[in-house]
């Protein structure tokens, strides 16, 4: 496959990897906290990272690239509050999504048309991403990230599951 183009998935899969290292260290952050509604919600964003990460690692094959796996950028352990935790979660966030644009930019210099259509779900995936995050954030600052409204969100954030968005997303 095109070498600049497996060169930017290769970066990508460890950005993803690192979203994923991110995310886990909420978790854990937040369980130590006893916020477990917090820690399940971070703790399935990680498996869903993984599965991001596994995309483009599995793609990489498809095309007869080599997936390579690099260190991972080490991460915070601690946050001051639930709403500096989202609103670093959005500021990631925005980060991986520029990362997405340039590998898209690279696809379309290299007229890879396959990356270009595999991509667009990624571009998709983080307009959501982003959302999320936002969404937290305005609901944190409605109810001043504390008391009742905090144990009630942390009560919801309990219910997410996981659902792997990747599988059969081709
Ligand atoms: Fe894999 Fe949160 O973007």
């Amino acid at each position: 496959m095109n070498k600049k183009v497996e060169k930017a998935i290769n970066e990508q899969i460890n950005a993803e990897l690192w979203s994923a290292y991110l995310y886990l260290s909420m978790s854990a952050h937040f369980a130590n906290e006893g916020l477990n509604g917090f820690a399940n919600w971070f703790r399935i964003q990680w498996q869903e990272e993984t599965t991001h990460a596994m995309k483009f690692f599995d793609y990489l094959i498809a095309r007869g690239g080599k997936p390579e796996l690099k260190p991972i950028k080490a991460v915070d352990t601690k946050w001051n509050s639930p709403l500096h935790a989202f609103e670093e979660t959005l500021k990631h966030e925005k980060v991986v999504t520029s990362l997405i644009n340039n590998i898209m930019d690279v696809a379309i210099e290299e007229k890879d048309h396959a990356t270009k259509g595999f991509l667009q779900w990624f571009v998709d995936e983080q307009v959501e991403e982003e959302a999320n995050a936002q969404e937290l954030i305005d609901t944190l600052k409605l109810i001043k990230g504390e008391g009742n409204g905090l144990f009630m969100i942390d009560r919801e954030l309990k219910q997410r599951t996981f659902v792997d968005e990747t599988a059969g997303a081709e």
